[in-house]
């Protein structure tokens, strides 16, 4: 079974979120489980710097571009690479979707529509790599074009597309279905068009042959309007062709046990050891250093899904309360600001890194109490499963996957000693505030707090477990079922 994943970026050479550590670590982990996978990216700048030296393999020339395939190996793995290399389009300075400053490229359309027909000319073997692709694995809306253009085509691999985030849709005018000369016939409704706008996301939700979301609650949620980002109507239509399968944590990336880029490692049996992790820290974060203090930490995307908002409104609920707050994420520029403004007033117990780093997050991970996720939805969640590998107790919105992967502190399920974490259900600052009172009392009972957190470290969500889920998702659409 030859699979094509596709994704806009993959773990080490290009990540901006959870996407990043999926396309980094499925692929291996499917490759594991029999498949024969092979990933393609575009060739960003920072991507290309990391697999210097690869001769190109064929040149194709599209849409008044000229593209080169590289073939390298994903790091770490026996996965087949290949690099999408277009100099106008990917080699520049910034992010692969935003500049700088946190403004779309205003050519994305072009990027990623040029992206897309590669990946089907490579499909056709128009661009001879010689490698028949029995499935195409598109991933979020960069890759929506892939199934919709696939259509077109008498001999076509099958679709698989998953979502990773409703909330981006890859929307532009009508300007860009012209210049990237997509058929007409595809502007309607029932195809591309969503409100009089070119929707790359509506290619894979239409057109592929199966959609699968990143856990079993959000593809739930996708099919009502309060999470359905105005597509729950065509996802209910689709609901038959639509499924829930949770991600996985590395085991490897993300293990107290070796890590490192902690102060120290530790496991269950030396949890005294993670004390060291705060301590280091705390004077990173420039709070007060006192292993007694509960330190709740945060790594995450500065966006509106997260409900970084809610926790600057909890502050202020949370004033005669002995507590700490470590921050770490990068994003929107007013909540950068309304950040600072609070850690400016209340030096001692909130602190933040505005900054996007990898060794950082693994210490904010091990070295806090609890991990704060009050995100408004969540279509999986990743570091809610590296807190929980962490014995770092998540606290969490009961949506989309945080609610299938943190075992609440009910009375059951701590009498049951599976409790692993804190949920609340209202989307409110008290309600958030409520849920870090109580995680303070469960802190505060030293025997049930070690408990929670050995429930936690014992919890399984590896990527073998969900590549055999794939596995036999790309079976069931291979044999027409
Ligand atoms: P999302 O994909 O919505 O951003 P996830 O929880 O699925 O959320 O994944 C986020 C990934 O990005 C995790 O691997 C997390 O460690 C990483 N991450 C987010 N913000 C930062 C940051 N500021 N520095 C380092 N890593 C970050
Ligand atoms: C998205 C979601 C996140 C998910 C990640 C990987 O960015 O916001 O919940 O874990 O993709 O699937």
């Amino acid at each position: 079974m030859n699979i094509l994943f596709v994704a806009s970026e993959a773990h080490p050479l290009i990540k901006t979120g959870g996407l990043g550590d999926v396309a980094g670590y499925l692929p291996p982990a499917l490759s594991k489980s029999g498949a024969s996978v092979c990933v393609a990216i575009p060739g960003y700048t920072e991507v290309l710097e990391k697999i210097p030296g690869f001769k190109p393999l064929d040149r194709y020339h599209i849409d008044g571009f000229s593209v080169d395939i590289i073939e390298s190996r994903l790091p770490n793995s026996d996965v087949k690479l290949w690099v999408v290399c277009c100099p106008q389009l990917f080699e520049r300075e910034g992010g692969p979707y935003q500049d700088d400053e946190g403004r779309d490229w205003p050519d994305n359309a072009l990027r990623f529509g040029v992206f897309a027909k590669v990946i089907v000319a490579i499909t056709q073997n128009w661009i001879e790599l010689d490698w028949p692709v029995d499935l195409v694995h598109c991933n979020d809306w960069q890759t929506g074009l892939i199934p919709a253009l696939l259509k077109l085509q008498t001999k076509a691999p099958a679709t698989l597309f998953t979502i990773h985030n409703l909330a981006y849709q890859g929307l532009f005018p009508y300007h860009d279905f012209a210049r990237l000369q997509l058929p007409p016939h595809l502007w309607t409704h029932h195809a591309l068009e969503f409100h009089e706008q070119l929707s790359f996301l509506k290619g894979g939700l239409v057109f592929a042959d199966r959609i699968n979301t990143v856990s079993p609650s959000y593809a739930e949620e996708i099919q009502t309007r309060e999470f359905g980002c105005g597509l729950d109507g065509l996802l209910r239509y689709r609901s038959e062709a639509l499924s829930g399968i949770l991600n996985g944590a590395d085991t490897q990336q993300w293990n107290p046990a070796t890590d490192a880029y902690l102060a120290s490692t530790y496991n269950k049996s030396t949890l005294t050891k993670k004390a060291i992790n705060k301590l280091a820290l705390q004077a990173l974060f420039e709070l007060p250093q006192d292993k007694t203090i509960p330190l709740f930490s945060v790594v995450t995307r500065l966006t509106q899904q997260k409900g970084i908002d809610l926790i600057l409104d909890a502050i202020p609920m949370l004033q005669n309360t002995s507590l700490q707050f470590a921050i770490l994420g990068t994003g929107d520029k007013r909540l950068e600001l309304r950040l600072r403004n609070c850690a400016r007033k209340h030096r001692d117990r909130f602190a933040i890194k505005l900054a996007y780093n990898e060794s950082w997050a693994h210490l904010a991970i091990a070295g806090a109490d609890a991990f704060l996720m009050p995100s408004r939805f969540e279509p999986c969640g990743l570091t809610q499963l590296y807190s929980l590998r962490y014995g770092t107790i998540p606290v969490v919105h009961a949506v989309g996957g945080l609610m299938d992967t943190v075992i609440d502190a009910s009375a059951d399920n701590l009498a049951a000693k599976k409790a692993n974490g804190v949920q609340y259900k209202k989307d409110t600052a008290k309600s958030l505030v409520r849920a870090i009172q109580q995680t303070l009392k469960l802190y505060d009972d030293k025997p049930v707090w070690k408990s929670m957190q050995r429930a936690a470290m014992q919890q399984d969500f590896s990527w073998p477990t969900a590549a055999e889920q794939y596995m036999a998702l790309y079976k069931q659409i291979l044999s027409g079922n």
